[in-house]
């Protein structure tokens, strides 16, 4: 392994990888190829923009011709595939992009990778692929029962992936995080937005009861264990990467708001998302196995993550305009009015 694309590396997650990897191994070249979406970010990367085993490409996943031509220009051996369209809200209003990043760009790299020969393929997945699971934790083999578009389009990129790897032998493995938090997330996902909504003194629209559980796991812990299941994952196999830190929707707003110092009466019930999964949760006792462990307990990570947001408002005050208030007048206007 020497190197990697990492696709997707200009957003949340990716990025994160990123930096780790560009820090911790001066022996590969890792080269980031992303889209610049609406959430794809080089701000995100400012931290190893001049390094040297560094280097950004912006292009699809799902262009051919496009993959081909960074596989060889930078003789590429091993795909950690981070890209795709990542929010559930996003992809009830509109699935297409979806299928297109998800689904055909996660099989576009797989083909591509498999025929220019790479060692290595590892596909980064979701808990969502396991669907809502009342009781007990998800372990690796359960089924898929994915609800959100989103859910099922992540699962239809690993199921090609499986595919790929038991007919054409090509050496993949597969990493399901839990819900990730930390710096440098776009905030349309729930701790980014309460956040940096709360700081403004604006309303924090709480789907439904607001007793849905997410399992959360920090960015910088979900990074190292991309790392690890690529170093170390069995050819074939996929790993739960989980917090193991479950908490209620409710409760992880409440703090957010007792961290900045604001008032309670900013939360608003506003009516669920649909088809909304009620809780997520997986054990992480084989990816333990290979050596991951969690470092952030959740209380510390929430509260420096809180502070990341307060002390970086460069970082996310020019996000939040344009486009991006389209979308919040799309998801939330007239949520927040029919309950007014
Ligand atoms: P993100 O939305 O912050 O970033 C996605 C990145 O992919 C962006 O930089 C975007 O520009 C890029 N991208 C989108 N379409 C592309 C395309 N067609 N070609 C090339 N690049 C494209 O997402 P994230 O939260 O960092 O998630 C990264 C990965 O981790 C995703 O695969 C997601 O399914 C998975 N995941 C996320 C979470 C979470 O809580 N955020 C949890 C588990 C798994
Ligand atoms: P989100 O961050 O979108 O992640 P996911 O849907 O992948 O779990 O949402 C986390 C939880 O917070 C989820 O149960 C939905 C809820 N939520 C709200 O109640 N209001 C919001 O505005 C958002 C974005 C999320």
């Amino acid at each position: 392994m020497k190197n990697i694309l990492v696709t997707g590396g200009a957003g949340f997650i990716g990025s994160a990888f990123v930096r780790h990897m560009v820090a911790n191994y001066p022996d590969y070249n890792i080269v980031c190829y992303d889209k610049l979406t609406y959430a794809g970010n080089v701000d995100n990367l400012l931290p190893v923009s001049d390094e040297e085993n560094y280097r950004f490409e912006r292009g699809d996943i799902a262009d051919r011709r496009a993959v081909q031509h960074v596989l060889e220009q930078y003789a590429i051996d091993t795909i950690v595939n981070f890209a795709a369209e990542s929010h559930v809200d996003r992809s009830i209003l509109e699935p297409d992009a979806f299928i297109h990043t998800d689904v055909v760009g996660a099989y576009i790299l797989l083909d591509e990778g498999r025929k220019h020969g790479i060692e290595r393929f590892c596909q980064v997945s979701t808990d969502e692929v396991y669907g809502d699971i009342e009781v007990g934790h998800s372990v690796e083999d359960d089924r898929f029962l994915p609800n959100s578009p989103y859910a099922a389009s992540k699962a239809g990129g690993e199921l090609m992936v499986r595919a790929y790897h038991v007919t054409y032998g090509l050496d993949t493995v597969i990493t399901r995080g839990s819900n990730t938090y930390g710096p440098y997330q776009y905030p349309e996902k729930l701790v980014p937005f309460f956040t940096t909504e709360a700081m403004d003194d604006r309303p924090l629209p709480l789907y439904g009861d607001g007793e849905q559980i997410r399992d959360w796991l920090h960015v910088d812990d979900h990074a190292r264990g991309v790392d690890c299941i690529l170093h170390f994952g069995r050819p074939g196999e996929a790993y739960n990467l989980a917090g193991e830190n479950q908490r209620h929707n409710i409760n992880v707003t409440r703090r957010i708001l007792d961290l900045l110092g604001k008032p309670q009466s900013l939360i608003r019930h506003v009516p669920d998302r649909e088809g909304h999964d009620r809780r997520y949760a997986m054990t992480a006792e084989k990816a333990r196995a290979l050596g991951w462990q969690r470092q952030f307990d959740f209380d510390r990570g929430l509260e420096a993550t809180v502070r990341w947001y307060q002390e970086n408002e460069w970082w996310w005050r020019k996000i939040k305009t344009g486009d991006y208030l389209e979308y919040y007048k799309r998801q939330y206007a007239e949520r927040l009015a029919s309950i007014r």
